[in-house]
Formats: structure tokens, sequence, C-alpha cells
């Protein structure tokens, strides 16, 4: 059911790379609520070609930009605004990746080169768009910014390694450059802290299924879908949410306000019989 939540509303979505992708989900989302939207990637996940059925879809270009080029940025917001007819009012960021996790890296035995790789892309490539927006003027009055963020950024998750620290710096960008962006344009930007969700990136994590699962046994609600994490994206685009900025929004059915859960009780007492 649409309700032309983003009607007249144009922007730019990154990281969409297949159907699993919450940016995808995003991008559906959007186009179903009237909004006219970029797609970016990196070259390299434009050449699965996936992306492509999303832009016929969605009637959306696609401009490829790596996101930790501010050059390649610049093409991008340049290119959007010419494609989109005007300044931007949304842009998602939904971007992440860590060869550490990858390569199956421990905490204690990281590379320091796939570290810092880790946090230009999936942190410091927030703090680059937000830049180049703010040089080329390319946002309206009363934009939204978001970008997707994990609570391992609050508390210990071990197999997200490196990530932790990106999504702790991506959270502080938010806070930031919200302010700055708030005062210079009555601009909004708040990252979205998603429950544990079965796409490329989510299931790279070593132990992925079990803190799943955990976690949606801990969530009053059970883990947030991919889809109702679009719908808080679309929500936060929309002019309904046009006071709330430089937030951390936990999206996690309860998760993050639960201490134990009776079916963790319940989990640990039959294993323990
Ligand atoms: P995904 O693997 O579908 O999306 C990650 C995207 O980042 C891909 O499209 C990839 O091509 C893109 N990317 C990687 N390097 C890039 C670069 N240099 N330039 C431009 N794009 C680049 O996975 P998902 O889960 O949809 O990830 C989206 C965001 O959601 C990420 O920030 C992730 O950390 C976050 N998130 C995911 C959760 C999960 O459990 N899947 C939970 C909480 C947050």
């Amino acid at each position: 059911m649409s309700n032309n939540l983003l009607a007249g509303k144009v922007g730019i979505i990154s990281g969409a790379l297949d159907e699993k992708s919450i940016a995808w989900k995003v991008a559906l989302k959007a186009h179903s609520e009237g909004a006219r939207f970029v797609l970016t990637n990196a070259p390299l996940a434009m050449r699965m070609g996936e992306i492509k059925k999303l832009s016929e879809q969605c009637e959306a270009p696609i401009v490829p930009a790596d996101a930790t080029s501010v050059e390649e940025l610049e093409n991008l917001f340049t290119q959007a605004q010419e494609h989109l007819g005007g300044k931007l009012d949304f842009v998602l960021h939904s971007i992440g990746m860590s060869t550490n996790i990858r390569k199956g890296k421990h905490y204690g035995d990281l590379n320091y080169e796939w570290f810092q790789k880790s946090i230009d892309v999936s942190a410091l490539s927030f703090h680059k768009m937000m830049h180049v927006a703010e040089k080329q003027d390319a946002m309206n009055e009363w934009g939204s910014i978001v970008a997707l963020s994990y609570i391992a950024a609050q508390r210990v998750f071990p197999d997200y390694t490196d990530m932790s620290q990106a999504k702790a710096v991506l959270e502080s960008i938010a806070r930031n450059y919200g302010y700055r962006l708030g005062r210079l344009k009555k601009i909004r930007v708040n990252t979205i802290s998603q429950s544990p969700t079965k796409t490329t990136a989510g299931t790279g994590v070593g132990g992925f299924d079990a803190f799943f699962d955990y976690a949606d046994k801990m969530s009053p609600l059970g883990n947030a879908p991919a889809e109702a994490c679009a719908d808080y994206c679309v929500a936060l685009f929309s002019d309904l949410t046009r006071y709330v900025t430089m937030q951390n929004l936990l999206h996690d059915g309860g998760f993050s306000s639960v201490g134990i859960s009776e079916d963790i009780v319940e989990a640990l007492t039959k294993a323990n019989s």
C-alpha cells in the first residue's frame, strides 16, 4: 500500500547489490512511495549486473561510484542532480565491507591495512558523501540523510571485529555532520541500527546464524526484517520526521533493551538439563 509519502522527493540510494540487500528494499519502497532517485554502487558490484533489474523496476538511472573516492562521489552528486533535475531531498548510505571479516581474521590478529580500509569504506565514505553534498550545495532544506549501523558500535560482538569500530565512527560522523548540516540548511542526519539481516554483508560475519537466532530470541518483536528497515528509512526521508536528527535509531525489535528473555532462559535450561 502506498501513501505517497515521498511524492516529489528525489535522492540517491547506495548499496543495492542484490535482492537481499537492505538498500534494494529501500529502493522498492521509496519508488512505491513516489520518490525518484539515482542508484549507486561500487563499479565492481555493478559488474555483477543484478542492479540493472532494480534500475528498470524503479526507473532509476545507475551512477557507479566507489564511495571511498571523493572524485567519484563528486561525479555521483553532480550526475544525480542532472538526472533528477535539481537538488536532492534524501541520501541513503548502505555501505559496509571488512576484508578482515571476509578473511576470517580474529580481533587479536587484524591486518591494519584492511582495518583502515574497513573504516574508509564503511564510515569515512559517509563523511565524504556529506562533504561533497555540502560543497556542491546539493541538498534541499529539510533534506534527510540516513546510514545503516549495527549495535556492535556499543556492545561487544566478537566476530564483528573491526566493523565495530567502523560503526562507532559512522555513528559519530552522523552526530557531528548532523549538527553542521542542521545549522547550515536544516538537513537531518541519522543512523538506523538494524537487527541482523540475511544479506551478503550480514552473512559474511562469522557465526552469523547463531547471533541472528540469538537476537531473534532476545527481541520481543523478533528481528526486524529488511523490508521493515526500508519502511523506517522511508519514514525518515519523509516530512513526518522533520525534527529527528543526530540520532542513532535502534530498529531491532526491542533487542537493545532486553537483559535476558524467556526464550533464551528456556533454551539454556534445555541445553543444561
Ligand atoms: P549488502 O552486502 O547487500 O550491501 C553492502 C553494500 O556495500 C554492497 O552493495 C556493496 O557493493 C557496497 N559497497 C562495498 N564497498 C563499497 C565501496 N567501496 N563503494 C560503494 N559501495 C560499496 O549488505 P547489507 O546488509 O544490505 O548492508 C547494507 C548496510 O547495512 C551496511 O552498512 C551494513 O553494515 C548495514 N547493516 C547490516 C546488517 C546485517 O545484518 N546485514 C545489520 C546492521 C547493519
